[in-house]
């Protein structure tokens, strides 16, 4: 007896380990904010103290996360992007944040992001300087790991500016090493394979997988509606190779969260929602969190699409059907309920009628599904998997539903 619990104890705790970065983190999609989308590398604190790349920044947007319900609706991280570091290494050939920007320094900002219950996250870059021109870590990722490791840092995004990526497969998970070294659990976002993706090399998202937490596959999110429907498109090419990494502990990111900022309509930022929830995408939004509009915060608050996101199957779903402007986008979860997005990229003004079969919408249950709209809340009704669905779409917008099987008689 005692060996046959031995030997299922071993057994369950290979089939966990066979995915994923083995930290114990992003066990679902992180959520948190992060700068780079919104506020890019504004450093002119002088002239705009309240919109640079300084500590204020990440101790308002704390703020607001913890005092205007994000806290409490699962978003963890605080992150900063590039541009935070000073030009130089300090004498010992640390990293040191810019004093000026950060008189603080890092670790203070950490202890007042963690004393607001919530993580802070940084950026470094694996090549020789960062994106923003700022000092890179190679050849120095294992001093750089322990500093961030002592300031208290909890997330890790390395980019790859400036770097010869045919390293990247052996440099990444250097790095991983470092950060693992440390004895600090910190969550390591690579944007490896998005760098793999540009210089047409196949990415190996196995071995990505087992040394990163989440990873940048595609192209730089920018404030607008086409951006998004060319990150999704990107996903929908590429889904059987992104939804078999797709897994606890390790997370496609197709990049930030742009509601709340200038350019999306609240049709086009439900829709960002509904799809970067059922991607089991990372959720990280990059606005302003002191101005945003109740409408979006609002969207940003969706509990029950957060919920679908926070899936601890960790599934990505994916597109079944793309037809007269319309697709289907559907994962089964942990508990068997049945999500699906339609999403619409028609303008046509009206909403769009659309019919499907439940079956071709991923319904595999024999028992029927009640349906609720995830953005109204209200019933959509019970349909089994040989019923005709008819929803309408409201153009660039979306559809989220929910089918909860009905329980059948014993
Ligand atoms: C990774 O680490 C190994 C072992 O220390 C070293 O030989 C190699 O040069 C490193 N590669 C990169 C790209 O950093
Ligand atoms: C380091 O790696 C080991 C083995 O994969 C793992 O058990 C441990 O939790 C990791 N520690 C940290 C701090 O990431």
């Amino acid at each position: 007896m005692v060996k046959m619990l031995q030997c299922l104890v071993v057994l369950v705790s290979l089939v966990v380990s066979v995915h994923g970065l083995d930290n114990g983190l992003a066990l679902t999609p992180p959520m948190g904010w992060m700068s780079w989308e919104r506020f890019r590398c504004n450093i002119d604190c002088k002239n705009q103290p309240n919109d640079c790349i300084g500590e204020k920044l990440f101790m308002d947007m704390a703020d607001r996360m913890v005092e205007d319900g994000f806290k409490d609706a699962g978003y963890e991280y605080v992150n900063i992007d590039d541009c935070w570091a000073s030009k130089e290494r300090d004498s010992a050939g640390k990293l040191q944040a810019d004093p000026d920007r950060f008189p603080s320094g890092i670790k203070k900002l950490a202890d007042y992001v963690h004393s607001r219950g919530l993580k802070l996250g940084i950026y470094n870059d694996f090549g020789t300087k960062t994106c923003g021109g700022y000092p890179g870590s190679l050849g120095h990722l294992e001093v750089d790991a322990k500093t961030f490791a002592e300031w208290g840092v909890d997330m890790l995004k390395m980019d790859g500016c400036y770097a010869d990526v045919k390293t990247m497969p052996q440099g990444y998970p250097n790095m991983t090493k470092a950060l693992n070294a440390t004895g600090r659990p910190i969550l390591f976002s690579c944007s490896w394979p998005d760098y793999e993706r540009a210089s047409k090399i196949q990415p190996d998202y196995k071995l990505i997988a087992k040394n990163c937490n989440i990873w940048r596959n595609y192209i730089d999110i920018q404030d607008s509606w086409d951006s998004v429907l060319k990150i999704i498109d990107y996903y929908a090419q590429e889904q059987d190779t992104l939804a078999a990494v797709s897994a606890p502990g390790s997370f496609n990111d197709p990049d930030m969260l742009i509601i709340g900022d200038f350019s999306l309509s609240v049709e086009q930022a439900k829709a960002q929602m509904a799809m970067w929830s059922i991607l089991a995408a990372p959720m990280l939004m990059s606005n302003d969190l002191r101005t945003i509009s109740p409408e979006f915060r609002e969207i940003l608050l969706n509990k029950e699409v957060i919920q679908i996101n926070q899936d601890p199957s960790g599934k990505m779903g994916k597109r079944v059907m793309q037809e007269t402007g319309i697709e289907v986008w559907s994962k089964t979860t942990a508990d068997s309920k049945l999500a699906i997005v339609f999403l619409s990229r028609r303008t046509d003004g009206i909403p769009t009628n659309y019919s499907i079969i439940l079956r071709d919408a991923g319904a595999t249950s024999n028992s029927a599904y009640e349906f609720i709209d995830l953005f109204t809340w209200k019933s959509v009704g019970k349909f089994g998997k040989r019923d005709t669905m008819k929803v309408a779409i409201n153009p660039n917008g979306v559809r989220m539903l929910l089918g909860t099987p009905a329980k059948t008689a014993a």
